[in-house]
Formats: structure tokens, sequence, C-alpha cells
């Protein structure tokens, strides 16, 4: 089967690349608005674009004519954390989405505890066994809607207890969990170590 994206609309064209692009982590993003609201709500266009320092990047779209509230939040005031949710938060995750006005705060909404951080105004969340504490660096826009990818550099990062062994996270002890599209998240599977004949490559990649 062949799909020419010129004879999709946007709306297609999400459904297939969210479908092909899977399974994707999740930043759990909290973000304080000019008037001091704690906003909270997911993002799985995301990855890592540097490592030293250490920089971030999520796509945020817009809702209607106007871009998210996490997006007007980051570039005013330039501080939001991005946590790693894990599976007992699966539900904490999908409910932080739901659209409400910018001066509701989700966190109170979902009666989620935070913790102050470390280098930043915006408060992280207690539950999450990863929280990084970012200052944004740069925002490009791609398409039509001018979705905005917005990057940031990891400031400080807070992991649970018992989560890094020798420098390396326990991804099982970790537990993340990642979006498949609409009401689907994926949890871990079978993690398949390769007894390589080669060496280990010395990139970082
Ligand atoms: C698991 C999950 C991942 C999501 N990923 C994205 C994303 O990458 N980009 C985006 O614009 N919206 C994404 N959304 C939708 C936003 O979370 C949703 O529009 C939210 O209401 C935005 O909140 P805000 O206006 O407070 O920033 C995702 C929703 C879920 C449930």
């Amino acid at each position: 089967m062949q799909i020419d994206p010129a004879d999709l609309g946007a709306e297609r064209i999400y459904r297939l690349m969210t479908g092909i692009v899977v399974p994707r982590p999740i930043a759990w993003v909290t973000s304080l608005s000019r008037s001091g609201v704690l906003n909270l709500a997911p993002f799985s266009a995301f990855t890592f674009v540097s490592q030293k320092p250490p920089m971030l990047a999520i796509s945020v779209g817009r809702k209607g004519a106007d871009y998210k509230d996490t997006a007007h939040n980051i570039l005013d005031t330039e501080e939001y954390v991005i946590h790693i949710a894990d599976t007992p938060l699966m539900n904490a995750v999908h409910d932080s989405s739901v659209e409400h006005p910018p001066e509701v705060s989700e966190v109170a909404e979902l009666g989620l505890e935070t913790h102050p951080s470390e280098r930043i105004k915006v408060p992280r969340l207690t539950a999450a066994p990863v929280a990084m504490e970012c200052r944004f660096r740069q925002c490009l826009e791609f398409g039509e809607a001018r979705s905005r990818l917005i990057v940031g550099e990891v400031v400080m990062f807070h992991l649970r207890d018992g989560l890094v062994n020798n420098g390396k996270v326990e991804t099982e002890a970790l537990d993340p969990i990642a979006r498949i599209g609409g009401p689907r998240y994926a949890r871990l599977g079978e993690i398949v170590t390769l007894h390589a004949v080669f060496q280990t490559p010395k990139s970082t990649d």
C-alpha cells in the first residue's frame, strides 16, 4: 500500500503518523502561567536533542486558533519541568490531557502533590519517578498549523532513589508508560539483550 500525503488532510495524516511512530515516550509537563497557575499536560512528540548540555524537545500543537497553555507558559516564563510517568500514574497522565481554561490547574484538579524545584520556580510532581527541571532555549515552528517544537535544557535531574545503578537507569524499575494513540497506552514488554560478537560501538547515540 502506498499513501501520498498530498491526498490527505491534516487529521488523517496525524492519525497515520501517530500510528506509525509508536510507542512514544511521554513528557509530562508542569509549567506556570504568568499569573501563577500550575499547568500540567502530557506530550508524546518528545525526544532528546543534545547530551551536553542535556536538551529535550517536545512538539506542542494548537487548540483551535490558539496555542496550548503549555506553549504559552514556556515561552512566557522560560521554565518548566518534564516528568516521566510510570504505570501507577497512567490514569492521571491521561486525565491531565483534558482541556481546561488557563486559570484551572490540572495539578489541583487531580489532587497531585508537588515539591519545589531546585533551580526554577515551577514545582515538580512528587509522584513521578523522574523529573527534569528545564530552561527554555529555542522554539521552531513547523507546518501549516505552525506546531511549536520547544527545546529546553535540563538544569537538574531528579530520579527516585534506587532507579540508578552504576550510572544506568534501571528500566524495569522505572516502569515507564508510552503512548500509542487516543486512549491506548503501552507498558514495557520483554527487554531483549543482544550478545553481539562485535565490539559495542563507542557512539552514544
Ligand atoms: C498521552 C498524550 C500525549 C499527547 N501528546 C501531545 C503532543 O505531543 N503534542 C500536543 O500538542 N498535544 C499532545 N497531547 C494533547 C495535550 O496533552 C492536550 O491538548 C492538553 O489539553 C494540552 O494542555 P495545555 O493546554 O494545558 O497545554 C497529548 C495527549 C495525551 C493524552
